[in-house]
């Protein structure tokens, strides 16, 4: 009787804990779209950069492809994907390293978001005509993103 008491209060503290771990917040949602997209950022221009440095082999299909795509995810719109509230400061969000500054210095991160956009369009006219090409227009979309990182998204913790 005893045991099985202690049994049904640690049952009830493990619930406990597994619904505030799972509890969402009101931006989860959008905080995991955005973060999708920086992926299809970081994956396409990985491909891209590895190929600018040699580590690995430059194929004008792939390349172009990749270029092709880091600007379609450069192109998506973004209209839902930054509520208000949605930054680094609201512990009720999921994990975002998304600065306040984004939303208090409006326009400026836009202003970020074109530059990278040049870059990619720069990048995909050029990626699959031959890797001196390819050389020559990936810096900027990496400054693009460094830029960017640099005034919007919080240093790991
Ligand atoms: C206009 C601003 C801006 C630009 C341009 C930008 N980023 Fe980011 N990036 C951010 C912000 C802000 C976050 C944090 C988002 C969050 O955690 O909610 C982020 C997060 C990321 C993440 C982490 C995603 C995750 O799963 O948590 C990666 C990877 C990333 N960016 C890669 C890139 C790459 C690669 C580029 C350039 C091709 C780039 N970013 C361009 C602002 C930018």
């Amino acid at each position: 009787m005893k045991s099985n008491l202690a049994l049904g209060t640690v049952a009830a503290i493990l619930i406990m804990a597994t619904t505030t771990a799972l509890a969402e917040g009101p931006h989860d949602k959008a905080i995991k779209a955005r973060q999708a997209m920086f992926q299809l950022y970081s994956y396409h221009s990985g491909i891209l950069t590895a190929m600018a440095k040699g580590k690995m082999e430059y194929d004008a299909e792939l390349a172009q492809e990749a270029a092709d795509n880091l600007l379609a995810a450069a192109s998506l719109g973004q209209s839902t994907l930054w509520p208000q509230g949605s930054d680094n400061a609201n512990s009720e969000n999921a994990r975002t390293r998304a600065l306040p500054a984004i939303w208090e210095t409006y326009p400026a991160v836009a202003e970020k978001g074109e530059a990278l956009g040049k870059a990619a369009a720069a990048v995909a006219a050029s990626a699959g005509s031959g890797l001196d090409a390819l050389k020559a227009s990936i810096g900027d979309v990496g400054a693009a993103c460094k830029a960017c990182h640099d005034d919007f998204r919080a240093k790991r913790k």
